[in-house]
Order: structure tokens, then C-alpha cells, then sequence
């Protein structure tokens, strides 16, 4: 390792990290990308417990501290728990990052009920109003305060098909992320969100997408391939950093181009 390098890996030394949705996919990489900035943190996850507790084993091996918290993040009473353990295990916080989400299923407008379009507005845009809600008074209190949203490529494009509601819902995350930058922005919290294309390797294209969809996103990439875990963990930390902190209500889109084109 070069010394630059060195410096890089500390830059987050100290710093108190959630991450919700962390036992796998974009969310596990971006825990692991913070403590592998020095940061400790608590790894959030829904369902599944064993993918939580590998992940915090490997931030363990990165001599980081770290726990699993599970919790649903469409409970407030849940949120407002994984809040307090949070707080009582790292003794604060300083970054948020509110990544778990989902799309539920490909399923058309005409074709889609009430009970559906309200649980996929809430995984995506009611999870993150609420656990910033409860992160708020928390991060007021941190020296780097720091709340980092997931949107999508599909609040831009529409998403894919069947994709409406989730491709709403992560406008709404958008819109979400540039308001509470103007709220919080006195109180020196910034609310940043990252807007990833097609990342593969995740549950998330496994389960929703087609080998033949996944093709046809690679090949409408500039880049020329699919996006990587780590490409949205590495500009979560960069928006981490303390020396970020004149950036907020922005959205990073991490799509290899694919937009706006
Ligand atoms: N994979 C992609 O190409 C892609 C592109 C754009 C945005 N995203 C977004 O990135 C985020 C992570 O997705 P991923 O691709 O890693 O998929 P994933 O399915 O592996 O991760 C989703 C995470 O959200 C958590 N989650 C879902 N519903 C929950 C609930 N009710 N309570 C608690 N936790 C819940 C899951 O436990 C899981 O850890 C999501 O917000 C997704 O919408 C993914």
C-alpha cells in the first residue's frame, strides 16, 4: 500500500456509519466500503440475519466494529428501534445511509392493486422518511453529519417493465434527498442521494431481470459493462467523507452514461 493510499483508508476513522439493507448486495458493499475507510457500523438488514452477520465478520476482519440489526424498515415502531440500538452501540452517528428498497415485482399499472402501489412507495420512499426522521436528532449532534439516499436510474428513464411504481417512488427519493438538503442544510447535515444504473450481482437483477434484460443494459451502456458493488460503495464514501461537506442535494448517477443520453 502507498502512502497516499494509507491516508485514503483512514479518511473515515472514527465515523459512525447505518447502513440499512447491509447483509447483501449494494448495501453490504457500501458497508464494507466505509469500514474499510476506518468507519464502524452497524449493518442493518430485513429478513436475513445470516447475510448480516457475514457482513459484519468482514468488518470485523477490517478491525472495524460492527453489529446486525434487523428491523422493517416500513415499521416507524421498528425504524425507531434500530435508531436506539444503533445509537447505543456506536454511542452516535454521523452517516446514514438509507439503501434498502425494493421493487416487489414486475407488475403493470392497470394490473396493479392498492396494497401493492402503497408497500412499494413505502420500502423505497416511506423507509427513507422515516429512518432519516429518526436519524435526524442524532446527526445534529455529529461534527460530519452525513444522510446518503438510494434512488435509481429508473426515477430518470421510467425504469423497466413493470417498474412504474419503483421508478416513481425513486424520483420521490430524489426530490426527498434536494428538500431536506435545503431543511438541514443550517444544521450542517448534508443529504445526498446515489442514483445507480444496471448493478449486477445483486438479488435484485436475479430476481426481476432476464439474462437476456441484463444483456440489453450492459450493451446500452457507454461504458461498455455492468455496474459493480463497489462503483456505488466508493461514491457513497466519497459523499461520507468530512471533506464533502460542501456538497449536498445532489444525486449521483452511477450508470456507466447510460443517462442522460
Ligand atoms: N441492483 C441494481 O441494479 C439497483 C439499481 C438502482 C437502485 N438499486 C437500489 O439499491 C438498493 C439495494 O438493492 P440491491 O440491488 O442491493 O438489492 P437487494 O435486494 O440485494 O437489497 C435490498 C435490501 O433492502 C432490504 N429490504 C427490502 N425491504 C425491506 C424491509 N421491508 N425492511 C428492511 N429491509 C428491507 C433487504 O433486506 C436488502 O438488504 C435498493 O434500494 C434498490 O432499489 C439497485
Amino acid at each position: 500500500m502507498t502512502a497516499t493510499e494509507g491516508k485514503h483508508v483512514m479518511e473515515l476513522q472514527g465515523t459512525r456509519a447505518l447502513v440499512t439493507g447491509a447483509g447483501h448486495g449494494i448495501g453490504r458493499g457500501i458497508a464494507l466500503g466505509l469500514a474499510a475507510a476506518g468507519a464502524d457500523v452497524v449493518v442493518h438488514y430485513g429478513k436475513s440475519a445470516d447475510a448480516a452477520a457475514r457482513t459484519v465478520a468482514e468488518i470485523e476482519e477490517l478491525g472495524r466494529k460492527a453489529i446486525a440489526v434487523g428491523a422493517d424498515v416500513t415499521s416507524t415502531a421498528e425504524v425507531n428501534r434500530l435508531l436506539d440500538e444503533t445509537i447505543g452501540f456506536l454511542g452516535g452517528l454521523d452517516v446514514l445511509v438509507c439503501n434498502a428498497g425494493h421493487l416487489i415485482g414486475r407488475v403493470k399499472v392497470e394490473e396493479m392493486t392498492d396494497e401493492h402501489f402503497q408497500q412499494v412507495v413505502d420500502v423505497n420512499l416511506g423507509a427513507t422518511f422515516r429512518t432519516t426522521r429518526a436519524a435526524i436528532p442524532h446527526l445534529a449532534q455529529s461534527a460530519n453529519p452525513r444522510i446518503v439516499t438510494m434512488s435509481s436510474l429508473a426515477a430518470h428513464n421510467g425504469g423497466g417493465p413493470g417498474s412504474v411504481v419503483y421508478a416513481a417512488a425513486k424520483a420521490g427519493v430524489r426530490g426527498f434527498t434536494k428538500g431536506l438538503a435545503k431543511e438541514l442544510g443550517p444544521r450542517g447535515i448534508t443529504v445526498n442521494s446515489v442514483a445507480p444504473g444496471y448493478i449486477a450481482e445483486t438479488a435484485f437483477h436475479q430476481t426481476f431481470s432476464t439474462t437476456e434484460a441484463q444483456a440489453n443494459m450492459v450493451a446500452g451502456t457507454p461504458i461498455g459493462r455492468a455496474g459493480q458493488v463497489e462503483d456505488v460503495a466508493n461514491a457513497v464514501r466519497f459523499l461520507a467523507l468530512p471533506s464533502s461537506g460542501y456538497l449536498t442535494g445532489i444525486t449521483i448517477d452511477i450508470d456507466g452514461g447510460t443517462w442522460p443520453r
